[in-house]
This record gives C-alpha cells, sequence and structure tokens, in this order.
C-alpha cells in the first residue's frame, strides 16, 4: 500500500517524503515539475537511501493520473500540488482556479474511480481570513479571504467537505498550515523561489546571501509590540511529521477532520530578523516601507486541537528554524541544480 504524493518535489513535499520515507511508508509521487526542479527527487532518495516511484505528470491530466492508480497500489493520497503565490493569483485568478481548484476535481474524480476515499489537503491559515482574532482555532468561520489564491484553499475545503456529507466512506483531513520556514537539517533540501522571493525567509536568506540589497519591511504601523506584522512560523520538518500523523488518522477513521499546524507562538518581522542574524552571524540591513496590502496585524495559531487528537505539535524554535534556513541557502546559493 503506498500513499501518493501530489507535488512531491516541492518544499513542503520533498520534506513530508523524506519524513514518509524514514518512517517506513511506501510512496509514489507526482509532479509536474512547474515549481521545482527534478534535483529534489534525487536529494529525497540521498537522503533516505531508498528509491520511490516519481511520476512527472500534471494532476489535470486525467488519463495520466487514472494510470498511475492503475500501476500502483495507492491507498491514500497527500495533496499538496498546487501554486502559492499570493501576488501571481491576484494578477492571473484564472490560472489558480484552474491549476488549484480543477486540479483537485480531477485528482478527487480519479481517486474515487478506484475506490481511494483518502485524502490529506494542504490547506492554509490564510483562510481565517481577516475578521478572525488570533490564536484561531478550527470552529471559527473561515472564507473572509483577500486574494484569489486564498479563495482557491478555502474553495477546495468546501469541495471536501460537502465530499464527506455526501459519502461517508471518505476521510478527508484539511491541515491549514500556517507560516512554514527553515530546512532539512544536512543542507540539501530546502525553499527555492522562483525570482524574487514573496515571503519573508527567503527574502531575508538571499539578503544574507548577497543577492538583494536590503529587506523592505512591510509597514511598522500595526498594532504589534513593535509595529510590524506577527506570524506563526513553523519549522519544515514540524510540519512535515504532521503529515504523518494526519495519515494515521484518515486511515484509521472516515469522516472529516480539521487542524491547524502552527506553534502557537507569533513573532513580528523585526523578531525574526534578529533570529536570523543571531543564528547566522550576518547583518540583515532593512528599511521600513508602506503595509502590503492584504497583510493583517497578527497571525497565529491555536494549534492544541492537533495535539489533543494527533498527538502532534512543533517542536523546532525559531533559532533551528533560522540555522536551517541560512544553511540551506549557504550551501546552495542558486538552490536545486538543472
Ligand atoms: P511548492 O510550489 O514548493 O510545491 C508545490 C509542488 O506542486 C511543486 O513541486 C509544483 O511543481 C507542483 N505542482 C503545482 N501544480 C501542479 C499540477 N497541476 N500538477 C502536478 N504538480 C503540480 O509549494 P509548497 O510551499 O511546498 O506548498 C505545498 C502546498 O502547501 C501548496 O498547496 C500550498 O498552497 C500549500 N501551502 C503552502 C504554504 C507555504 O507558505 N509554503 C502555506 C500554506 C499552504
Ligand atoms: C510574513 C510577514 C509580511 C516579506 C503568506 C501567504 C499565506 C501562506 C504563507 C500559503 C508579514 C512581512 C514579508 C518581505 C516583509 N501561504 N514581510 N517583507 O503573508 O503571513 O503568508 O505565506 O498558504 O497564504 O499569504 O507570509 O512570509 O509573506 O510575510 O516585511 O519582503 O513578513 O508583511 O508581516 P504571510 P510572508
Amino acid at each position: 500500500m503506498a500513499i501518493l504524493v501530489t507535488g512531491g518535489l516541492g518544499y513542503i513535499g520533498s520534506h513530508t517524503c523524506v519524513e514518509l520515507m524514514n518512517a517506513g511508508r511506501d510512496i509514489v509521487v507526482v509532479d509536474n515539475l512547474y515549481n521545482c526542479k527534478k534535483s529534489s527527487y534525487d536529494r529525497i532518495k540521498a537522503l533516505v537511501g531508498r528509491d520511490f516511484k516519481f511520476y512527472e505528470c500534471d494532476i489535470r491530466d486525467a488519463k495520466g493520473l487514472a494510470k498511475i492508480f492503475e500501476n500502483e497500489d495507492i491507498d491514500s493520497v497527500i495533496h499538496f500540488a498546487g501554486l502559492k503565490s499570493v501576488p501571481e493569483s491576484v494578477r492571473e485568478p484564472l490560472k489558480y482556479f484552474d491549476n488549484n481548484i480543477n486540479g483537485t476535481l480531477v485528482l478527487l474524480d480519479v481517486m474515487r474511480n478506484h475506490g481511494c476515499k483518502k485524502i490529506v489537503f494542504s490547506s492554509s491559515a490564510t483562510v481565517y481570513g481577516i475578521n478572525n482574532v488570533s490564536p484561531l482555532t478550527e470552529d471559527m468561520e473561515v472564507g473572509g479571504v483577500t486574494n484569489p489564491y486564498g479563495r482557491t484553499k478555502y474553495m477546495i475545503e468546501c469541495i471536501l467537505k460537502d465530499l464527506c456529507t455526501s459519502d461517508e466512506e471518505w476521510s478527508v483531513c484539511l491541515l491549514r498550515y500556517f507560516n512554514p520556514i527553515g530546512a532539512h537539517k544536512s543542507g540539501t533540501m530546502g525553499e527555492e523561489p522562483n525570482g524574487i522571493p514573496a515571503n519573508l525567509m527567503p527574502y531575508i536568506t538571499q539578503v544574507a546571501i548577497g543577492k538583494l540589497e536590503y529587506l523592505n519591511v512591510n509597514g511598522s504601523d500595526f498594532d504589534t509590540p513593535d509595529g510590524t506584522g506577527v506570524r506563526d512560523y513553523i519549522h519544515v520538518v514540524d510540519l512535515s511529521i504532521g503529515h504523518l500523523k494526519a495519515v494515521d488518522k484518515i486511515e484509521g477513521e472516515n469522516g472529516l477532520f480539521i487542524y491547524n499546524l502552527g506553534t502557537g507562538v507569533g513573532y513580528s518581522v523585526l523578531d525574526v530578523v534578529n533570529a536570523f542574524e543571531k543564528a547566522s552571524g550576518v547583518k540583515i540591513p532593512y528599511k521600513i516601507g508602506p503595509r502590503r496590502a492584504g497583510d493583517v496585524a497578527t497571525c497565529y495559531s491555536n494549534s492544541s486541537k492537533a495535539f489533543k487528537e494527533l498527538g502532534w505539535k512543533a517542536e523546532r524554535g525559531i533559532e533551528e528554524m533560522c540555522e536551517d534556513s541560512w544553511r540551506w541557502q549557504k550551501q546552495n546559493p542558486n538552490g536545486y541544480p538543472d
């Protein structure tokens, strides 16, 4: 029995593949290589010391996916495949609705046709929108999202909930990630943003390595202790381990399960800059600029439900997140090899 990992060569997917295989699970990966390099596959194999099946295929390709289900003994799916840039989604909403929503619909249809009804979905804290107050809990109303990317996550959550209501054989786990950063301890796997990073940590590491001159801090007039935005950063390896627990859950029970995966602690932009400087010994020059459209002041989780029901909690602190992000950037100044 194997777990199909869609988007398994990407940032979170690759780290999850390592944790799954280290835990003795068999995996099959499907990725269209849109936002990753094939060398990520080699790096996963090298770390684990074991091979696995990789299919280069788009999840919108129903025939291609069906063949994978026919060739492999797939029992459950972890669904990472998707586009994730907020600013790009504002410019190109149809691309996001097609890839993320249509892609998920095709995947679910092929799964159902092959009797596979267990799925873990990569959702996001973004579904809590701008109207909820942190700490965010799973029972809060979702949907007040501010951009097309976030709307795809919210809509896919709705689709999966309706599917569970329609057929009690489905088992669905929605994992709402907070802000994943960090990298594998080995320094061989990490996040490789396309172009100029939109997210804080890859921007900081590129300033540290000299690719970018300084960090633009998006506003210092928020209602937070130092005026900069507060977020719940979580180490990507902790996040990956959360997926192992989620798969155990859906293997044991049918129904719909929703969990926040965060640390429950909020750090400001300047806290992260300070922690990074301490971990790396590199000074990060920054300039305070205007707020970024759609940003909330504070966003952090209450992740106690995942602890109670899955026995999962984040173990790695902000220092380790910074050290590991820096090691990855230093060892791979140009990301994964072509
Ligand atoms: P990523 O871009 O590194 O990984 C996604 C992978 O999916 C890539 O390897 C890409 O090539 C692949 N992919 C995209 N569309 C595909 C398609 N149509 N068919 C096949 N493969 C496809 O992103 P990530 O940071 O690893 O995120 C993984 C998932 O987690 C995404 O769904 C993302 O929206 C979600 N998420 C990410 C964050 C974050 O901050 N990184 C936060 C919350 C949720
Ligand atoms: C963190 C903080 C910025 C860059 C995004 C998505 C969310 C989820 C995770 C997928 C904020 C500030 C950033 C910079 C800065 N992704 N910042 N200068 O916005 O919390 O969440 O990624 O689901 O949906 O919206 O993360 O890393 O972009 O920003 O000052 O150059 O850093 O304003 O306060 P965010 P982020």
